[in-house]
């Protein structure tokens, strides 16, 4: 549809965005379907703007006035309306948590601080869950997603043994070495200086794989971070771990990326920047030293060394009733893509040696929207879903789609589709590894996917009740916004299971 003077093309764009209702469309997307130039749409959207008709949501997104209010269409299920049928089909109001959830709060404490992993949760919050639940000694915790180890750390310290599962070899590696409470600090800070001073000695390395590492990093902040990383130690154990750590904690610091929580460009880094790779190395291995000093007070309180895999959760393989709790935090519906996220961090690490590696890593992880159209093709067909609600959903979202045409994915459906079904083998996995009486505490975001509400909190409680568990409560710890439209609350919740005493 090719459009020629203004009054046409004005009456197009508002054509194409009241076909693409309440998802909104960008200039871009417009102007592909119109088979027009993008400043010519762009100029038509500020007029229409300046009217009042068109809004502008999050980032780039427009939507006709008249689409803003989701909550007021026909077609749009709202937050409340799953609220008020959770209480009616399951009989569980919502209740809220006051503490703090996100890892923020890590930043400043001791150990946890040592990789900050935006996507974690507080120390607090898993203290807390470890303190309620007044497990003996020698109980098991387990989280099947164990992401920087924030449980794996708390539950050590609780005196609890502590196992946990996670595919991401960064986070594993930041798991293991914050769960070593046993690293001599002193061993930490001689090994350090050895591979400043290696570095010092060696001239600059081979660049990773990663295309666009030039543009991440100032040459002499490229040039350090290779001599740092070829002077790191070869043989592997817990020192050299730790080095690996104190090196994978610098890389986002020293580049000219920043992560909120997406890994993005736009940090300014000053000209003369006094803070070198070189320097970052050292004061991260001294923080790492003077953090194990502070812990070695709690040595009587440790629980045995905790035992963190590079494994699938979705195959967790944990002994059945071997569990008293388990405490985790999956990826959202549609959520963080962490292998784009972290592939500096895999890469310079050296985790993944080509883009195929990458790819392979983001196909084994719970589904996230950036997945290949191969693997999400098996979950097209929604006609077999069994939860009530997804069997709703899905085909609200595949309508949505239909009716915008030009949305990033067409098959959005089959991510939320197989996003589910990636987490069940998880929930069937941890309730066969807990005692009976044991419980799963999740904490878990709801989305908005393609002008359609998905309540992932509640369908996660569903689908663990289907699956045997009992639910026992689903609280608000924090409203967030949607990235889709910023004026669209969301909320994140710790649903808390049980796996029922006369289980099966
Ligand atoms: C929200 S984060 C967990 C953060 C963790 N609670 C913390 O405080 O550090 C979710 C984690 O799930 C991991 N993950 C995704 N799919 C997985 C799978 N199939 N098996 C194991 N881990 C997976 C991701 O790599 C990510 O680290």
């Amino acid at each position: 549809m090719a459009t020629s003077d203004g009054s046409d093309l004005t009456g197009a764009v508002r054509y194409v965005l009241g076909e693409t209702g309440a998802i909104g469309a960008t200039v871009r997307q417009i102007a592909s379907r119109l088979d027009d130039r993008p400043d010519r749409v762009a100029e038509v959207l500020d007029t229409l703007r300046s009217r009042g008709d068109v809004l502008r949501m999050g980032r780039g997104l427009f939507v006709l006035r008249d689409f803003e209010r989701l909550s007021e269409r026909d077609d749009f299920v709202d937050p409340a309306a799953f609220v008020e049928r959770f209480e009616r089909e399951n009989g569980l109001a919502l209740g809220r948590y006051a503490g703090p959830i996100t890892f923020r709060s890590n930043e400043a404490i001791p150990v946890h601080r040592w990789w900050p992993y935006v996507q974690g949760y507080s120390a607090e919050f898993v203290a807390g869950v470890l303190a309620a639940a007044d497990l003996r000694r020698g109980a098991t915790v387990l989280d099947p997603f164990a992401g920087s180890g924030t449980t794996l750390v708390e539950g050590r310290r609780a005196g609890i043994r502590a196992i946990g599962t996670e595919l991401l070899a960064p986070a594993v590696l930041a798991a293991r070495v914050k769960t070593n409470f046993e690293l001599d600090p002193r061993a930490l800070v001689r090994g350090a200086d050895r591979v400043l001073k290696r570095a010092e000695r060696r001239s600059a390395g081979a660049l990773p794989f990663l295309r666009e590492t030039r543009r991440q990093f100032a040459p002499k902040a490229l040039r350090d971070l290779t001599r740092l990383r070829d002077a790191l130690p070869s043989e592997g154990g817990p020192l050299s771990d730790a080095l690996r750590l104190a090196f994978g904690r610098i890389l986002i610091p020293s580049s000219r990326l920043h992560r909120s929580p997406c890994l993005g460009y736009g940090k300014r880094i000053p000209s003369g920047d006094p803070v070198t790779p070189f320097e970052r190395f050292g004061a991260a291995a001294h923080e790492m030293a003077a953090d194990l000093e502070g812990l070695s007070a709690e040595r009587s309180h440790w629980g045995p060394p905790a035992e963190v895999t590079l494994r699938d959760a979705r195959n967790g393989g944990w002994s059945p009733r071997s569990v008293e709790l388990a405490i985790t935090s999956p990826p959202y519906v549609n959520g963080m893509d962490y292998v784009m996220n972290y592939k500096v961090d895999l890469a310079w690490l050296g985790y993944a040696h080509s883009y195929a590696d990458l790819a392979a890593l983001r196909g084994a992880q719970v589904a996230c929207d950036n997945l290949p159209r191969r693997e999400t093709a098996p979950y097209l067909d929604t006609s077999r879903v069994a939860e009530p609600w997804l069997a709703e959903i899905l085909p609200r979202i595949r309508e949505n789609l239909a009716r915008k045409g030009t949305y990033r994915r067409d098959d959005m459906h089959a991510v939320v589709h197989r996003y589910f079904s990636d987490l069940s083998p998880v929930l069937d996995g941890v309730f066969r590894a807990l005692v009976p009486g044991g419980r799963f505490v999740v904490v878990v975001g709801d989305s908005l996917l393609a002008g359609a509400y998905v309540p992932g909190d509640l369908l996660l409680a569903r689908l663990g009740a289907s699956l045997g568990f009992r639910i026992v409560s689903v609280e608000v710890a924090r409203r967030r916004r949607s990235g889709q439209r910023r004026s669209f609350e969301l909320r994140e919740s710790i649903v808390t299971l049980e796996r029922p005493k006369a289980a099966r």
